[in-house]
């Protein structure tokens, strides 16, 4: 079975509610800027190594270089490698990173953002009209949000069944954009307890619905769990772009939506102890971060 809902800006909120995914088409990001943000992430990973390092993850941070959710030295890894940088709000990026990448990365990288964080305002727009809540409820929360990339590299693997390129998760962020790189299918859905893949779709992006959107629709539009699971011959390239609420603020069940007779089912939290307490976890297990947001 494969997802195939080609979903413009005005046709998805069968979508939201029934799979928190869709293949978004028409999103007006320009194709040359997406052909040409793949070309400088493949370039990007076939750097040798001592290159790549240098934008490699400084101790105790997740930006750069590296892997994620590495807690001990006996885990077992995800077979992937990745980068991963804040690129909003600006004052965020680390120096040694978005700063020194070749000017054509660095370049395409700062225009993508840009794009991208226009995409997602509208979108959080018609979704929350869609909801019945207040635009700005939304809107303010994710005016000054957090913007976050990160390229995968999933290698092809001998023996893909003793591996997992990226394992099960939810986001943990407001709205995700996945763009598939090359035509290396991997990307797997959880629906009703079956996993479901996503067939890659040339110049769509995969938009997905992260932990913060659940809990502001009151559980409307659940984030669902995804993972990527690896090629024995070929090789595997995505991208995902997070958006997150600004640092500076606290959230919850829309306001607008609650009543006597619709009460919130999560509590509310500021948002840097929730990003704190979503990057915290100890590896990436399901929905677990948000469960503990639940009343
Ligand atoms: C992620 C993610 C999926 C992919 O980075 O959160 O789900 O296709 N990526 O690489
Ligand atoms: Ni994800």
């Amino acid at each position: 079975m494969e997802i195939l809902w080609k979903v413009s800006l005005t046709n998805y909120t069968f979508a939201c509610k029934e799979w928190g995914f869709f293949q978004l088409i028409n999103h007006g990001v320009c194709n040359s800027l997406i052909e040409e943000f793949k070309k400088e992430i493949d370039e990007f990973f076939k750097l040798p190594l001592e290159e790549k390092q240098k934008f490699g993850q400084l101790k105790g941070d997740i930006q750069g270089y590296g892997q994620m959710f590495v807690v001990s030295d006996e885990q077992k890894l995800d077979w992937a490698d990745m980068l991963y940088l804040i690129t909003l709000p600006e004052n965020l990026r680390k120096p040694h990173i978005l700063p020194k990448f070749p000017p054509s990365l660095r370049n395409v990288v700062e225009a993508y953002s840009a794009e991208l964080k226009k995409l997602a305002m509208k979108l959080l727009n018609i979704m929350a009209r869609a909801l019945e809540i207040k635009p700005e409820e939304i809107e303010t929360l994710f005016e000054e949000g957090l913007q976050s990339m990160r390229m995968n590299y999933y290698p092809p693997c001998p023996q893909p069944d003793q591996v997992i390129g990226l394992s099960s998760h939810s986001d943990g962020d407001g709205l995700t954009f996945i763009l598939e790189l090359n035509d290396t299918q991997g990307l797997q859905v959880r629906k009703d307890g079956t996993w479901v893949n996503v067939k890659p779709l040339p110049s769509a992006f995969v938009a997905n619905i992260g932990d913060v959107m659940e809990v502001l629709s009151n559980g409307t539009y659940p984030s669902i769990e995804h993972r990527g699971v690896v090629n024995s011959v070929k090789a595997r390239m995505s991208l995902a772009t997070f958006l997150s609420p600004s640092i500076h603020g606290e959230f919850g069940p829309a306001p607008s939506l609650l009543s006597s007779g619709t009460p919130p089912k999560f509590r509310r939290i500021g948002s840097l102890d929730y990003l704190k307490g979503a990057f915290a976890q100890k590896e990436l297990a399901g929905k677990s971060f948000i469960n503990t947001l639940r009343i």
